[in-house]
């Protein structure tokens, strides 16, 4: 989503901002800008589409000023043009903006009768005209961000310049993250702290509702409160912070194929003796019953830890999406312990749902592979996936350390409830433990998942079916497919089928079967029996005696290795994401970035 930097340098600003945005690109944008001030004066340029496009510009009309902000934009108000591109302008300031200004129909209103008016279709200009609105009434830049951020409502993270002002920019959090730079008498703004990497590894982090003014000599931050407030400056590890394809054509095949080694880590974190190690204020003899809410692809890994919780632990579970759950404001019964998956840490629905649950649940864990994310700090204990910076916007790795990180949550609750033994628990812990070397197995099928692929990429839809567990693989696999390749794909339970999806099979809709060989196999493979007798046109991914018992008439196969409750729904995602990317090379489309998505969904 959208993406701020900010430079006071000693020198050229504006190719360092490039440089800044393009370590943003991640997050998924649709046009991107540039704003400085050079003596005394702002100027902009915006440009839609690549970030090579504003450097194209930028090489024909270049922007002088060692002062400027940046922002790569993901269009929510307005459609994706040059004249709706951040920066915005009002008279003597400029802004970014990450978020929604939710009261901006309001503020235009309050704002008309002063001569000021829109000129864009976005939200983020109105804050512009408000600050140049009591800029007008005489307050200096400091007074008139604070008097406009105190008239916002909604969620933003917002950078500020001004006319005249060769030394400051004013950042404000509330909602969107927003990290400070220190350098040699350099400072730098950035919605992360990938952005300010190659400047500097001295981050300060804003609390929510901070006010920043940043000068090259430091920076001055006031609390929700206005009080001055003395927020840490951490030393970011710069592993942390390395955007590098490793050789590889995508990050995607990149982060796929760090699997095996980020779940070693994971596994030597929270089960470094054979049985699961978690902090012990996650105690879960004092539940009766998880929710666990989520987003996208986290919304998957929670699906499949149900049946997990459910079926190892005994324990209910409900799960939900968090745009559903945080308005469906559901009554949370005593001694219930709320988990909340994210990736990115930011998600604002999710980041709303957990506000929801806040003194609702006994006890709220978030799952999160950023540790300074708002979701971790506002859980009462936050869990460190250790996937390692997830660049491509479909997520992979972080979803199946997700689900290792759930697996062995589900059999801690398990053992602390006494419903498996310490035996059982150590046989799972064993099973797992063998996962990465599984998974390498399944990524030495890379060519022939992409043989596979190639046949299925023009199809027009595409039919995912699962059982037990593996219906959550389905929909992860559905999911995947849609993000890269565009093509339509769904997933049903497969004992589902024959209530209403059954009428779309014909020879042209490829369906994908996941079914490993075990309890469910049966009753999935007579379901995939149904869609052959109607001329299906079925690809079966399965293990060795899987194919050995059903692999007649279907027109693909797989052969995976041989896979048990928990290390089945982790393998079978190797697949399900090498099938989507491989469709998606066939068809050519921008693998790293998807059109319309971004990575760290911010607004709601
Ligand atoms: C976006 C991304 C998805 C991701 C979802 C949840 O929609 O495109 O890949 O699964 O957000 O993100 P989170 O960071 O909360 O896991």
């Amino acid at each position: 989503m959208c993406g701020i930097v900010g430079v006071l340098g000693h020198n050229q600003v504006a190719p360092i901002l490039v440089e800044a945005l393009r370590r943003l690109e991640y997050r998924g944008y649709d046009s991107a800008g540039i704003a400085t001030v050079n003596k005394g004066a702002l100027e902009r340029r915006r440009a839609v589409g690549k970030l090579v496009n504003l450097s194209d510009l930028l090489v024909h009309n270049p922007l002088a000023g060692h002062a400027g902000i940046g922002h790569t934009r993901w269009a929510t108000h307005g459609a994706a043009t040059e004249h709706n591109a951040h920066p915005h302008a009002c008279g003597p300031v400029t802004v970014v903006h990450n978020g929604i200004i939710e009261n901006f129909r309001a503020l235009r209103e309050k704002l008309a009768p002063h001569g000021l008016s829109a000129s864009t279709d976005t939200d983020t200009e109105t804050v512009a005209m408000l600050c140049a609105y009591h800029l007008a009434q005489g307050l200096d830049p400091e007074a008139a961000v604070k008097a406009t951020v105190a008239e916002l409502d909604g969620a933003f993270a917002l950078l500020f310049l001004f006319e005249g002002q060769e030394d400051l920019m004013i950042a404000a959090r509330k909602g969107s993250p927003l990290a400070i730079g220190h350098g040699d008498g350099e400072m730098y703004v950035g919605s992360d702290a990938i952005a300010l990497a190659p400047m500097t590894d001295q981050i300060t982090y804003l609390e929510e509702g901070d006010i920043a003014f940043v000068t090259r000599a430091g920076a001055k931050i006031i609390d929700v409160n206005g009080q001055l407030a003395n927020r840490a400056k951490q030393k970011i590890e710069t592993q942390a912070t390395v955007i590098d394809k490793a050789g590889h054509k995508h990050f995607m095949t990149k982060e796929i194929y760090e699997q095996p080694v980020v779940m070693s880590e994971a596994l030597s974190r929270y089960a470094p003796n054979g049985a699961p190690a978690f902090p012990e204020a996650l105690d879960f003899s004092r539940f009766d019953r998880i929710v666990m809410v989520a987003c996208g692809t986290g919304y998957y890994s929670c699906l499949t830890a149900k049946y997990w919780f459910e079926q190892i632990a005994r324990i209910p579970c409900e799960v939900d999406v968090a745009s559903e759950f945080r308005y469906r404001e559901p009554p949370i019964a005593p001694r219930t312990l709320a988990i909340f998956v994210s990736q990115s840490g930011e998600t604002a629905d999710t980041l709303a749902a957990l506000r929801y649950a806040q003194g609702k649940a006994d006890m709220i864990v978030s799952l999160v592979n950023v540790g300074t994310s708002s979701i971790a700090r506002e859980s009462d204990l936050a869990l460190a996936i250790l996937a390692g910076i997830e660049v491509s916007v479909a997520s992979t790795k972080a979803y199946t350390n997700q689900l290792t990180l759930l697996a062995l949550m589900a059999l801690a609750c398990g053992q602390q409830k006494g419903v498996v033994s310490d035996e059982q628990v150590a046989t799972y812990v064993s099973e797992l433990r063998g996962v990465p070397d599984l998974m390498r197995q399944a990524l030495k099928l890379d060519a022939q998942i992409a043989d596979m692929a190639n046949a299925l990429a023009p199809a027009q839809s595409v039919l995912f079916l699962g059982r037990g567990a593996m219906f959550a693989t389905a929909l992860e696999a559905a999911l995947k497919m849609k993000e890269l390749s565009y093509i339509h794909a769904e997933a049903y339970a497969s004992g589902e089928l024959k209530h209403g999806p059954i009428a779309l099979i014909d020879p042209t809709l490829p369906v994908v079967v996941f079914a490993p060989f075990d309890r469910l196999f049966d009753k999935t493979v007579s379901n995939m029996q149904e869609v052959m007798a109607r001329h299906g046109n079925v690809t079966l991914i399965t293990d060795a005696k899987g194919l050995s018992e059903a692999s007649a008439g279907t027109q693909n196969r797989l052969e995976l290795p041989i896979t048990g409750d928990l290390s089945g729904p982790i393998v079978y995602a190797l697949p399900a994401q090498l099938l989507a990317y491989h469709t998606a090379m066939a068809k050519g489309t921008d693998i790293d970035q998807p059109r319309n998505l971004a990575k760290s969904v911010t607004v709601e």
